[in-house]
């Protein structure tokens, strides 16, 4: 008899052939029997991104769903007058710090961390661009520390410092936006307030991070290389290295395989320590679908890096909807309305956050770079994402180590699951992505292959498969 089972074997087999006549390049790999700790949803951040009152409007199981690890806030593009910075007014300064507490409020009662852009309280939106007032203009650094020293107390006073994040300046590099003035008036920026934070005692237990440069870290980027040695002669290196990866989809210099190695180098070459690396601005705009974030996703999860989403939206909704991950279902643009629902990109946080559970286990991406995999072994499944970032073509996963859950020989039943909203924009009908169904896949050499057949490019997959002996969880 032909049930099912065999027609879909028969059709595995022949995808498997199809596979290895393809280039083992467009394969990744999934090793079941090397663990790698607890899940603990590292890009599970993002920049902005709440509403500036607390409590606020967006419940709070659309954070915790998706494992809500760390938040930033600063006050960026408030306008009105009574928010526009410090460099305006010191009443300016207290309307940003108010919208600064209300997102640290909101990340401390959901377990999240806080992060605080230090130049949206200076405000360089309202700065007046090159002929405006930066800190240090004419060596005079004497308002830039006044604010220093306005902004420690406010910490100490209203935030626990232990979960509190300062970040020294944001993006020197991105002229005229965020800094018009030379690198090295920055670099006397940077070190001076480090100085005068590990100065504070009330802050012992904040951290401070940088450089937060724009351009990815490599050999040729004056920044890092004026940057980097200052900081060690001054014995001013930050508790966080900060990196911004927001480059064009190809270009492999904003790729965490790259500058996991070209800032190991800048490391060595300077004398500089070693520290967790935060990317506190992950995903260029165009990558903000869901073969995006699952590629971010398993790059950032495989180099230990911890990750918040970039934001793309302006005005209200930058102070809104996650960065993209939330819209309404009227009109994302009104900034009171509570018709929140899921965009293309909340489906798989929330299952990144809330169904990947058990143990991390290693994978590799392919060899071209497009495809990557973040994998966990539940003691119920297996579970793996699968992202061909923003590309399309025929690419294959192998999953290896089946016999450390259970399998030695036969098949293995995998569900496919696709997350096939495209925009930050249109409202999905569901949270779940969608299930394809169940294929057998033979194992051979103890492992099976999937094919992953990328037809639009932001369709984002996930897998799952029965253990059937169940790790130490
Ligand atoms: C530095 O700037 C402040 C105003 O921000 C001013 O009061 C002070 O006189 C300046 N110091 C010098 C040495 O010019
Ligand atoms: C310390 O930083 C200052 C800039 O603020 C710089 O001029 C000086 O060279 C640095 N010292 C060392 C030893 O790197
Ligand atoms: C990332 O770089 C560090 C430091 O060079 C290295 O020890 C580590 O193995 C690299 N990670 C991966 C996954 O290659
Ligand atoms: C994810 O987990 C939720 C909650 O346990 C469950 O209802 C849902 O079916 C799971 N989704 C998938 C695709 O496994
Ligand atoms: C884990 O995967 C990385 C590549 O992503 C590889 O370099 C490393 O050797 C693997 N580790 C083990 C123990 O298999
Ligand atoms: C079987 O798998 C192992 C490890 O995954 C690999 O080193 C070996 O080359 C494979 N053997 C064959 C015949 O494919
Ligand atoms: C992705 O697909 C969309 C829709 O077909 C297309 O407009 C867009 O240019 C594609 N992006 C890339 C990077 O190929």
């Amino acid at each position: 008899m032909k049930t099912p089972s065999t027609v879909s074997v028969i059709a595995a087999l022949s995808l498997a052939l199809a596979v290895h006549a393809q280039s083992a390049s467009q394969t990744a790999y999934v090793d079941l029997g090397v663990t790698r700790g607890k899940p603990e949803h590292l890009a599970s951040g993002w920049i902005y991104g709440m509403p500036d009152n607390y409590p606020n409007q967006i419940p709070s199981s659309w954070y915790t769903a998706m494992g809500f690890r760390w938040g930033k806030g600063g006050g960026a593009q408030l306008g009105n007058v009574g928010q526009r910075g410090w460099v305006v007014s010191l009443d300016d300064y207290k309307g940003r710090f108010a919208s600064t507490l209300a997102n640290y409020k909101t990340c401390r009662a959901l377990g999240a961390e806080f992060h605080i852009y230090a130049h949206d309280l200076w405000g360089t939106d309202h700065a007046g661009g090159k002929n405006g007032k930066w800190p240090g203009d004419g060596g005079n650094f004497s308002d830039y520390d006044k604010f220093v020293k306005q902004l420690m107390a406010d910490v100490a006073a209203n935030m626990d410092p232990a979960h509190v994040t300062w970040d020294i300046w944001n993006e020197p590099d991105i002229q005229p936006y965020f800094w018009v003035r030379s690198a090295q008036q920055w670099v006397d920026l940077y070190i001076r307030t480090q100085k005068a934070i590990r100065a504070n005692k009330a802050l012992d237990a904040m951290k401070i991070s940088g450089p937060a440069i724009g351009f990815a870290p490599g050999p040729n980027n004056a920044y890092w290389t004026t940057w980097l040695p200052q900081a060690v002669g001054n014995k001013t290196i930050p508790d966080y290295y900060t990196l911004h990866l927001l480059g064009g989809l190809g270009d492999i210099t904003y790729d965490p395989q790259y500058t996991n190695t070209s800032l190991a180098s800048l490391l060595r070459k300077y004398g500089a320590p070693d520290r967790q690396v935060f990317v506190n601005e992950y995903a260029a705009a165009a990558e903000m679908v869901p073969s995006g974030y699952i590629w971010w996703i398993s790059r950032l999860e495989r180099y230990d890096m911890f990750g918040m989403l970039a934001n793309w939206l302006g005005g209200t909704q930058l102070h809104d909807l996650f960065g993209g991950l939330l819209t309404k279902k009227a009109n994302p643009g009104s900034y009171a309305a509570t018709d929140y629902a899921p965009a293309a990109g909340y489906p798989v946080y929330r299952y990144y956050g809330t169904n990947m559970t058990g143990l991390r286990v290693n994978t590799t991406g392919s060899t071209d770079r497009w495809l990557d995999v973040y994998a966990t072994v539940g003691a119920d499944k297996v579970r793996f994402l699968a992202g061909v970032k923003v590309h399309t073509g025929t690419y294959a996963v192998t999953v290896r180590g089946l016999k450390s859950v259970g399998y030695s020989a036969g098949s293995v039943d995998v569900t496919a699951y696709s997350f096939d909203g495209a925009s930050t924009k249109t409202v999905l009908s569901s949270m779940e992505p969608a299930s394809r169904g169940k294929t057998s896949y033979p194992i051979t050499n103890d492992s099976i292959t999937i094919v992953v057949r990328q037809t639009a490019n932001h369709t984002g997959w996930a897998y799952d498969f029965d253990v059937k002996k169940s790790k130490q969880v």
